[in-house]
């Protein structure tokens, strides 16, 4: 019946206008429309259109295949400011439909979300339901079709936070998140693998209640990441709640570093991958400002500072996650894990060669006398000799100058004598 009058939409039409005309006569009967009523405009293509235009049209098969629409749930379920419309046309604005009357509780997570909050705040760009949702189309999340399916999620979030002209027309944070996630470790597995397993926006952020990074009860609140992360990398979390690091966040030292900083949070790589292993020794390197510009000093270091992997990072020496002072038995530059520290690279290392100090600095005695006195002749050397050729230079600027001045006091030169006169001429 639907669907047939949905095909006949003039037929349709005046047989409403026969009831509503009969109506007008006799007392209405307070019955809801139906959504063959509905439907009756609304599902004709070419004649649903507003006055500018623009398509009001809903495609009746579509919405039957809808979730809502295989449940038998009425236009005016949603669209309730005409639950007992008898008049037609009826008005142009109508009130934007509010699912939270039969899903409460999604709905009270949003209305706290960063979107919720934007649209309370009178902006209006942020996420409504029917963004992520759609409004006549919606599925259930598991069902592959589905705008919210796991596989689904970058681009419906990207509707707003992949799109560059909206990226910049709202100041999205961050910019166009969902390119640099496409490109990571975690967006190729998920989108090119169709790994279920990898994370999409809502395993992270959420899918309600979605906060700023900024806000304490966020997911990715900077406190929260390693347990974010830690719902897949189970071990990683744990080692890295082990060491140094991860002792910094228990103390609320917010100067340790989390996951992120090291790794991203969107732009994760392959963690073998040997640009970003070179771009993780200056991210160390912006706490650690002593240990990188010793170790920048050393064979190691320059040869990364080119972009070579191979030669020792950081992490080769002090692992990644589990950080400890040398002093702990456990750090691998400990005395008693040093040597099998070096022979990961230097298969003949012994202990003698693993005297050999990383971060030798030249500049404290104690460690290194020897090299802290070498250093300390160089500089002694390299301050001489700047400053012979310094006296020097200084001393030949003095002669230069008075030199010239006693060219100028002598009696002018004969050609400088014929110059004026010619010029006294014309
Ligand atoms: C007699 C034809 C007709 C019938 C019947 C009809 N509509 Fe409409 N509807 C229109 C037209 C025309 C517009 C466009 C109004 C405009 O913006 O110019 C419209 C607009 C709308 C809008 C958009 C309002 C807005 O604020 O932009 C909604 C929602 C809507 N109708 C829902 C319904 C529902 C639900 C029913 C059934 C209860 C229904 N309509 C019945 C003709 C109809
Ligand atoms: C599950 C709730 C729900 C049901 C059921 C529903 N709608 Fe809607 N409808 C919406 C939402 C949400 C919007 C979009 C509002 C917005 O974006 O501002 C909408 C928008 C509309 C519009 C405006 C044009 C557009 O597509 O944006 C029309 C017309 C409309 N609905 C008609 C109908 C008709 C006819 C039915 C029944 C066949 C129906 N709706 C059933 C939720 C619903
Ligand atoms: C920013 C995108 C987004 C917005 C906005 C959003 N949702 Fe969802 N919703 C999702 C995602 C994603 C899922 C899938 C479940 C998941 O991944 O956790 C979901 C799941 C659901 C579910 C089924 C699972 C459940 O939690 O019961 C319902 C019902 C639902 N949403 C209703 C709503 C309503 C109502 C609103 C508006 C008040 C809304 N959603 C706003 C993204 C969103
Ligand atoms: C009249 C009540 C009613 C209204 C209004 C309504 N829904 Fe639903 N919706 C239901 C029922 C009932 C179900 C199926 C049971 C369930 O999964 O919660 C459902 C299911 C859903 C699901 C699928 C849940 C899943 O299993 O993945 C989503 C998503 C959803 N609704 C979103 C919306 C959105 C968005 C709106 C507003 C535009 C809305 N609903 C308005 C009653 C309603
Ligand atoms: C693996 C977890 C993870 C996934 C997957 C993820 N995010 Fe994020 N996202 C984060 C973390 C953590 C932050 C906080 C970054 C920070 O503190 O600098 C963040 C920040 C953001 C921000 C704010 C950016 C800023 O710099 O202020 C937006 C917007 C965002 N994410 C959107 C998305 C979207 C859209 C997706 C899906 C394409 C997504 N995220 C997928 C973890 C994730
Ligand atoms: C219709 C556009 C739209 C969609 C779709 C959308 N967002 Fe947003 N999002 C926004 C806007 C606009 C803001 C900024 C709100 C404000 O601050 O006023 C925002 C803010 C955010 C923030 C907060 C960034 C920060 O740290 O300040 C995160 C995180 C975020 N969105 C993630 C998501 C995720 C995840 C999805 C999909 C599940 C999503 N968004 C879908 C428009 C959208
Ligand atoms: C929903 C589960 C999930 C979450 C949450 C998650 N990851 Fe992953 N991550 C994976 C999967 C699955 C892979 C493997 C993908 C592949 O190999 O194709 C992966 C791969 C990685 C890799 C590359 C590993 C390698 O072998 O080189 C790194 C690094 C990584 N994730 C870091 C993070 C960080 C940091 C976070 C938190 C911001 C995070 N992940 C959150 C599932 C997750
Ligand atoms: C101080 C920097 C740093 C922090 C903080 C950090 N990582 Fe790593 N991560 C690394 C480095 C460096 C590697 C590469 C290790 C290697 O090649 O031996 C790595 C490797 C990985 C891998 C690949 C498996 C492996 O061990 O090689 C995963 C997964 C990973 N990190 C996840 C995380 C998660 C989750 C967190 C937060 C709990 C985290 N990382 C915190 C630097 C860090
Ligand atoms: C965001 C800042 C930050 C980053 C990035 C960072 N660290 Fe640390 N690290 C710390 C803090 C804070 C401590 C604790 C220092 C303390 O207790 O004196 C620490 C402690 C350590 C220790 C133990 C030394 C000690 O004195 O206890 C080692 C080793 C270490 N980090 C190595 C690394 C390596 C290797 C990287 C890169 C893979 C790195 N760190 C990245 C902040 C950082
Ligand atoms: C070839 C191995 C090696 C490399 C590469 C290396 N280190 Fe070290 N690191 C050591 C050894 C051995 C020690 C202990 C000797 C010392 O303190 O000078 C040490 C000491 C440290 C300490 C002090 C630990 C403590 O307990 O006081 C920090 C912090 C540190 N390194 C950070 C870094 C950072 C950051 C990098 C990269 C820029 C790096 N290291 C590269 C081997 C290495
Ligand atoms: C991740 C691998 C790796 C680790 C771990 C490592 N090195 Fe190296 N190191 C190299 C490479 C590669 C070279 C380049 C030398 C070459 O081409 O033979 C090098 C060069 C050197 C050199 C100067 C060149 C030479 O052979 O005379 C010294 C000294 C050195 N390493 C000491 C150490 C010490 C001490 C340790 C342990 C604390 C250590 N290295 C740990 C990879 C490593």
């Amino acid at each position: 019946m639907m669907t047939s009058l949905a095909r006949m939409p003039v037929l349709a039409g005046l047989l409403l206008w026969f009831s509503v005309a009969g109506a007008a006569q006799t007392p209405p009967a307070p019955s809801a429309p139906s959504n063959d009523d509905c439907l009756m405009c609304h599902g004709d293509k070419d004649s649903a259109v507003r006055a500018d235009k623009t398509s009001v049209h809903v495609d009746a098969e579509r919405y039957g295949a809808s979730l809502h629409g295989q449940m038998g749930l009425t236009c005016v379920a949603c669209h309730t400011d005409l639950a007992t419309a008898a008049e037609w046309p009826h008005a142009e604005k109508l009130a934007r439909p509010d699912c939270s009357t039969c899903h409460p509780e999604p709905a009270a997570h949003y209305a706290s979300s960063v979107h919720g909050q934007s649209r309370q705040a009178g902006r209006k760009v942020a996420a409504t339901c029917a963004s992520c949702h759609g409004s006549h189309d919606i599925l259930p999340s598991k069902d592959p079709d589905s705008r919210t399916y796991h596989l689904n999620l970058p681009r419906t979030c990207g509707q707003c936070h992949g799109n560059d002209a909206t990226v910049a027309a709202a100041h999205l944070p961050g910019g166009n998140v969902v390119r640099s996630f496409e490109d990571s470790i975690h967006g190729r597995a998920l989108l090119k693998g169709g790994l279920l397993v990898a994370p999409s926006c809502s395993s992270c952020h959420g899918a309600h209640d979605v906060r700023a990074k900024s806000d304490p009860a966020s997911q990715v609140a900077r406190t929260n990441v390693p347990e974010v992360c830690g719902r897949c990398h189970e071990g990683v979390k744990l080692q890295f709640a082990r060491g140094k690091h991860g002792e910094q966040l228990q103390q609320d030292n917010p100067r340790g570093p989390v996951c992120i900083d090291c790794h991203s949070a969107h732009h994760i790589q392959r963690s073998d991958m040997s640009v970003w292993q070179v771009d993780v020794v200056r991210e160390c390197g912006t706490c650690h400002q002593e240990s990188i510009a010793s170790y920048r000093d050393t064979f190691h270091g320059q040869v990364t500072a080119l972009g070579f992997a191979r030669v020792a990072t950081c992490a080769s020496c002090h692992g990644a996650h589990d950080v400890r002072p040398q002093a702990d038995p456990a750090s691998p530059v400990n005395d008693a894990n040093i040597v099998a520290t070096c022979r990961k690279c230097h298969e003949g290392a012994n202990a003698n060669f693993a005297k050999y100090n990383p971060h030798a600095n030249r500049h404290h005695r104690d460690p290194m006398p020897l090299l802290y006195y070498t250093g300390q002749f160089m500089d002694l050397l390299l301050l001489g000799v700047f400053s012979f050729f310094g006296i020097h230079t200084g001393l030949w600027f003095t002669k230069e100058l008075r030199l010239r001045r006693q060219r100028r006091r002598a009696p002018p030169a004969k050609a400088d004598k014929e110059q004026r006169d010619d010029s006294g001429a014309a």
